[in-house]
Parts: C-alpha cells; sequence; structure tokens
C-alpha cells in the first residue's frame, strides 16, 4: 500500500511530469507507451489489427491549466480521429476532460470535447471519456449527458472502488460503459481501499451490466476476473458481440493476443505521446512488479 501510495503522489507532481516530457520516453515507459507521435501510434494499431485486436487511442496528457495547452491537446486528438479514418484501422478514440480543459473551465472544455465526438461521430467512430479521480467524476458525467443529448458515439468508464459505482451503472446502463477497478487514490468514505472489496464489487457490476447493459468492454488485466466472465457469459448465453476485454499496450501480451484467438472481442488501450510521466506512474501503482521494466531498462543501457 506504501508503495501504491508512493507512486500515485509521484503520478500527480506536476515539476517531475512538466519535466519528463522534455526527455521523451524512458525508464521504461517505452514498453507500455507507443511512441510519441500519430506515426508511431498508427504502426501499433496496425500491428495489434493484423491480430484481430480493436485499439483504443489516448493521446497522453493531463495537468492542463492553460487554454491553449487545452486547444492544442483537441487539435491533436482531432488529428489522432483523421489519422485512424485514413488509415483505415480498427480504432476508436479515449480521452481525458482534464487534458481538455475540465480544470479550466467546464463549457470550455464541454466545447472542446464535442469538437472530437462531431468529428469522430462523421467516420461513425467512438469516443469513450475515461474517468479520471473523483473531483472531477461529476463533470465527466455531465460531459457524457450534455453530449449524449446529440450523440450517439459517446460513453465512459464506471470504476468499480466507488461505494456507489452501481447506482453510476445504473443510471448509464444504455451506454457503452468500460468498467475498471480504478487508478486513482481515493477516501475511505467514497471508495473502498481493500483489494478484496474492490475486486467482489467489480465481479458485481460486470455481472449486473453483461446482463442489462447495452456494451461492456471489461478493462482488466486479472485472468481471474476474465475467467470468471468467461464461464458467466457462457452460463447466460450472452453473445461475444455484447461485451469485449480491454488491456493496457504493453500488458500480458500473450494473454491479449490468447483472447483474440479465441474469438472474443479484444481492444487494447493505446497510449501515445510526450506527456507519459503521469500514465506511467499509475502503472506502477497498480502493479510494483512493472518496476521489473524500469530495472530492464536502466540495466540494459
Ligand atoms: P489488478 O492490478 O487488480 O491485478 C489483479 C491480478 O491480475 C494480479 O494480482 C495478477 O495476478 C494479475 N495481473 C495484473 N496485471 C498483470 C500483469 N501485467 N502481468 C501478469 N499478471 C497481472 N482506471 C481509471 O480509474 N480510469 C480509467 O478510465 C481507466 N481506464 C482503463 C482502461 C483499460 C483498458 C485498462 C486495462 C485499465 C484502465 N484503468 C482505468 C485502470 C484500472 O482502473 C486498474 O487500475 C488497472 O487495470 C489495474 O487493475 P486490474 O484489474 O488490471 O488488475
Amino acid at each position: 500500500m506504501i508503495l501504491k501510495d508512493f507512486f500515485i503522489a509521484l503520478s500527480q507532481n506536476q515539476f517531475l511530469n512538466s519535466a519528463a516530457k522534455k526527455y521523451g520516453l524512458k525508464m521504461g515507459a517505452q514498453s507500455v507507451v507507443a511512441g510519441t507521435n500519430i506515426e508511431e501510434a498508427i504502426h501499433s494499431i496496425k500491428e495489434l489489427n493484423a491480430h484481430g485486436i480493436s485499439c483504443t487511442v489516448d493521446n497522453l496528457g493531463e495537468f492542463v491549466f492553460k487554454k491553449e495547452e487545452a486547444t492544442a491537446a483537441k487539435e491533436q486528438i482531432l488529428k489522432v480521429v483523421e489519422a485512424i479514418h485514413e488509415n483505415k484501422v480498427d480504432a476508436h478514440i479515449s480521452l481525458k476532460p482534464t487534458q481538455l480543459g475540465l480544470d479550466i473551465d467546464y463549457d470550455f472544455c464541454k466545447g472542446n470535447v464535442r469538437e472530437i465526438v462531431d468529428r469522430a461521430n462523421q467516420y461513425n467512430m467512438f469516443v469513450n471519456i475515461d474517468m479520471e479521480d473523483y473531483k472531477h467524476l461529476q463533470p465527466s458525467f455531465d460531459l457524457l449527458d450534455d453530449l449524449s443529448a446529440e450523440y450517439d458515439n459517446v460513453g465512459t468508464v464506471i470504476q468499480a472502488y466507488f461505494h456507489q459505482a452501481l447506482e453510476y451503472l445504473q443510471k448509464y446502463q444504455n451506454f457503452r460503459i468500460r468498467l475498471v477497478k480504478g487508478a486513482y487514490k481515493e477516501p475511505a468514505d467514497i471508495a473502498y481501499q481493500d483489494k478484496k472489496d474492490i475486486d467482489e464489487n467489480y465481479i458485481k457490476l460486470i455481472e449486473w451490466h453483461l446482463l442489462n447493459g447495452k456494451f461492456t468492454s471489461i478493462a482488466t488485466h486479472d485472468h481471474r476476473v476474465i475467467n470468471h466472465v468467461k464461464a458467466f457469459v457462457k452460463k447466460h448465453n450472452i453473445p461475444n458481440d455484447k461485451f469485449e476485454f480491454q488491456m493496457l499496450y504493453g500488458f500480458r501480451r500473450d494473454l491479449q493476443l490468447k483472447l483474440a484467438s479465441e474469438g472474443y472481442n479484444f481492444c487494447t488501450y493505446v497510449p501515445f505521446g510526450s506527456d507519459w510521466y503521469g500514465y506511467f506512474m499509475r502503472r506502477l501503482a497498480e502493479r510494483p512488479q512493472n518496476l521489473n521494466l524500469v530495472m530492464k531498462q536502466v540495466f540494459n543501457k
């Protein structure tokens, strides 16, 4: 737990975050980040598509407090939408509201996200609003409410560590929803702290949404959860086109390929860009064994 808190604190350090941007992918981040530019990301997507794996693309970025930076992020994501379309790859967009100005002004952020959703909609492309920490939860749901009044190519994430996660899920059951355990540090009055409680709630949400929801993205590297889902869908005759498994780029590649080859819909989350630091530190917080990646890079040099 101490190590987890340590890496989450590092992920939120704005000085280190901006310093890391200048130095390209370091410390093993290159194993889990698909390059620093769109061309490299498209190359990785093509490779995954060749194995029957679709992708959701995240132009990395957080801690945006200046309008110019949020506008630049929007322009970059619009280029990603165009690149996905032009290259005819099987991919859609994942975005973080704070990168698009949620900490600056809600309407400004909504305008940015709307532009992306609108452009993606022209190409029949889905846009996922990733969920960040609790402070941003309600405004992110507000974005979904506002944009879904106009567009149907938008969905979001529900984090199982929240006590109220099932209520959120019930409210958004008619959306394409990604279910995750939750990656941020949240206080005990709103979120489960114990891994066992989070895992139990996660299974509860997955089962509920598979039975009642529109489309479920089960985003986990946990083979126990994946095996449970396989047995559950079989028992309840839930067809493969009602759900998919998702994992992050660079993690459990063998299992990713295996699930895709077994005929399950599989989607890899493909992050790219120079703003990799916070993303990478959260991965270390989730699984300190990921430090192996860092060690290998350091000692291979
Ligand atoms: P967890 O870390 O709980 O591990 C469970 C077990 O699985 C481990 O004990 C081990 O046995 C096995 N395992 C896990 N990783 C392994 C590995 N690399 N190799 C071998 N075995 C491994 N969070 C959030 O708050 N907002 C979001 O929008 C998203 N989006 C998102 C998208 C996608 C595609 C994924 C996969 C995850 C997210 N997350 C997220 C992150 C999520 O909330 C969570 O923090 C991580 O996925 C870690 O939890 P897991 O369920 O993967 O396994």
